[in-house]
């Protein structure tokens, strides 16, 4: 049965005796809430590794004032079975004062790759991740930690963020996990009445509309993003955060499409903001 650890100290004893056994580590770092997209990162981590540890913590220097941290969903207990039925052998769920205690002053910032797509939109939420991302590597010091590429700035920043700061973990990411309807997993899903629910498709299909657009031959990134943002326009509730086409490496925008292309959006339902993004070769 699963264990389920909330302070530093305890997530340190629980892997110091795994690594004592030689069994390797895999971390899959949550905000909670889990869906299918969370436990396919368990699963793929269950495969490669002895032991699973989740952390799941709603980090609060992740969200910008006026955001929605008081409000983002929790349920530890629902977290805690689907976590088990996925293969996590370890929960690690610290409250915010663990984390950050009185006098914490210490901040990793990944420069440049966090100033595009949700870093502009989102001041100071990269800064935020590379953080907690940073000391749950120091806490539990995984020989491998799991990201999914729904949120694929934040996976670019956290194989830039390992490979600056030495860290000793490989970063393997995990593809978008979709509704049947092509929906990407959210925890934030949760926030959407059911009208919303149906304009948040609009994301899916500007993706899939600006892929076709680049298939068939179209290589002006302007004219690609207008045609994914008057897809997103056409649907009720809606307002564009971003529409980018943008070099998938650098992550910076293109004029001309070439290369491995990042197609990102960022789009308000209501007032939840969904993101969403699909990559494409090409020649
Ligand atoms: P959270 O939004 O809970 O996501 C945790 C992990 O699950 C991230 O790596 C995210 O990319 C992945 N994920 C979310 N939805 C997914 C989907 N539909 N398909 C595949 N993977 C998906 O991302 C965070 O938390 C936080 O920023 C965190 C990294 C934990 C730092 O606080």
């Amino acid at each position: 049965v699963l264990e389920l650890m909330t302070t530093i100290a305890a997530a340190r004893k629980f892997v110091a005796a795994a690594r004592q056994q030689g069994k390797s580590i895999g971390l899959v770092p949550t905000m909670g809430y889990l869906h299918e997209g969370h436990l396919t990162l368990a699963r793929t981590a269950r495969e490669q590794n002895d032991v699973v540890m989740m952390s799941i913590f709603v980090n609060p220097t992740q969200f910008g004032p006026g955001e929605d941290l008081e409000r983002y969903p929790r349920d530890l207990e629902r977290d805690r079975k689907l976590a088990a039925g996925a293969g996590v052998d370890a929960i690690f769920a610290p409250a915010v004062a663990e984390m950050y205690p009185p006098g914490y002053a210490t901040y990793v910032q990944v420069e440049g790759l966090t100033e595009v797509l949700c870093g502009a939109s989102r001041p100071g939420h990269f800064r935020g991740v590379a953080t907690v991302v940073s000391k749950l590597f120091n806490i539990v010091q995984p020989d491998r930690a799991y990201f999914g590429l729904k949120d694929y700035q934040q996976a670019v920043v956290i194989k830039r963020l390992v490979r600056d700061l030495n860290f000793p973990v490989d970063i393997i990411t995990v593809p978008t996990v979709r509704e049947p309807d092509g929906l990407a997993m959210s925890s934030r899903n949760k926030y959407l009445d059911p009208d919303q629910r149906r304009s948040a498709l609009a994301l899916y299909r500007a993706l899939n509309l600006g892929a076709e657009l680049i298939r068939s031959g179209e290589r002006r990134a302007a004219v690609v993003r207008e045609a994914m943002a008057g897809e997103i326009l056409a649907r009720p509730g809606t307002r564009v955060d971003y529409v980018a086409v943008n070099d998938a490496e650098t992550l910076a925008p293109l004029e001309e499409i070439k290369g491995r292309v990042l197609l990102a959006l960022a789009v308000w339902v209501g007032n939840t903001r969904l993101i969403d993004n699909l990559t494409l070769e090409v020649k």
